[in-house]
């Protein structure tokens, strides 16, 4: 299949495409997101295709009105109301019952949908021109970081989809929090750029999902069937090092420069004997959150066969940082 460039200003091609059954990769404001019509069974089935995801992996569903989502879901609960008023549209990603008009690929058979409203522009008109609802994973290849260039959706996806919308660099970096609204007090799935405690000064106190910052245990069920897979991951093995930057450099001397990589905090970069990339600076979980996948990326164009990360802040945004750097390294952690 021939893959189209599309420009930003194409979101009627786009919206067509869309609209006709095919798949198309898309700016958001987090990552970039490969969607299809989330009410074509068939269309949707397109995407798990491309992105080799396993099919018990439900999708999100993409609107840009909120009055969408009472055709979404069974009922809007009030806790839906408060934080589509504070966050919406951004990167939010809300979990309520799912309305019989949501194909079973879409959710992957679960009774439940995941609904978010980008705030980025382009994708809030593609969805407008598409004129349905758009499901829409992560534009990456499954277990690889998540796309937040159009370039890295084409280093995945060339070939694979319809079209790739050519938009600029994802402001966020990492995907969307999900909470579900289904449970009470409603629980935290995945964290993103809007924090649990940004969503607890609106609805009160909330649960955080075990699986955040812990492994499933064999046989355990993830609440969020995306958690228990393998992510994020470039080709190399990846360990996060707790402790201080001396104990950092020092077991960064003990390994072959040729095939280390470290990704430090700005500033420890002109110490380090090896390749080596910076995440941010270690008080900026934003902007941590902003180059974390550009590096995991990164690591593999360098050839890296081992990488080593300074544990970053669990604070605010950072605990997002950590969540997708926990699961890039398979939970590899060495204290210092
Ligand atoms: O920022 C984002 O959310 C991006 C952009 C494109 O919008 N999308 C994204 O989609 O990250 P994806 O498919 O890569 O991640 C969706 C996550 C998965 O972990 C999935 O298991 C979970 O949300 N999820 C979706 N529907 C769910 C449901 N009904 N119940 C529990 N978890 C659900
Ligand atoms: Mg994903």
């Amino acid at each position: 299949m021939k893959t189209q460039r599309l420009t930003e200003n194409q979101t009627e091609t786009a919206g067509e495409i869309l609209r006709n059954g095919g798949i198309v990769a898309i700016p958001t404001e987090t990552v970039y997101g490969l969607a299809a019509n989330a009410l074509d069974e068939e269309a949707v089935l397109k995407i798990f295709e491309a992105k080799g995801r396993p099919q018990d992996n439900p999708l999100i569903v993409h609107i840009s009105d909120f009055n969408k989502l009472y055709d979404l879901v069974k009922y809007v609960p009030d806790t839906a109301k408060a934080l589509a008023a504070a966050f919406w549209p951004g990167p939010l990603t809300m979990i309520m019952e799912r309305a019989d008009i949501v194909p079973k690929s879409t959710s992957a058979g679960l009774s439940t949908v995941a609904i978010r409203m980008p705030s980025d522009e382009t994708a809030r008109k593609i969805i407008d021109a598409a004129g349905v609802p758009l499901a829409a994973p992560s534009a990456n290849l499954s277990g690889k970081p998540s796309p937040t260039t159009a370039q890295h959706v084409l280093f995945d996806m060339d070939g694979k989809i319809d079209a790739v919308v050519m938009g600029k660099e994802c402001s966020v970096g990492v995907e969307s929090t999900v909470i579900t609204l289904c449970t009470n007090p409603p629980r935290l799935l995945r964290p993103g750029k809007i924090t649990p405690e940004e969503i607890e000064k609106v609805i009160g106190k909330i649960d955080i999902d075990d699986a955040v910052l812990g492994k499933l245990k064999e046989g355990e069920k993830a609440s969020s069937p995306g958690m228990k897979y393998k992510h994020y991951s470039p080709k190399a093995e990846v360990t996060i090092v707790k402790g201080s930057f001396d104990g950092f450099l020092k077991l960064i001397k003990t390994k072959n420069p040729n095939e280390t990589t470290a990704i430090v905090f700005s500033g420890e970069e002109k110490d380090m004997p090896c390749k080596c990339l910076v995440l941010g600076d270690e008080d900026d979980s934003e902007s941590q959150a902003h180059n974390l996948f550009l590096l995991l990326r990164e690591c593999d164009e360098l050839g890296a066969k081992e990488v080593y990360v300074r544990c970053p802040k669990q604070s605010g945004v950072g605990l997002a940082v950590m969540n997708r750097l926990l699961r890039a390294a398979a939970f590899r952690i060495t204290e210092v």
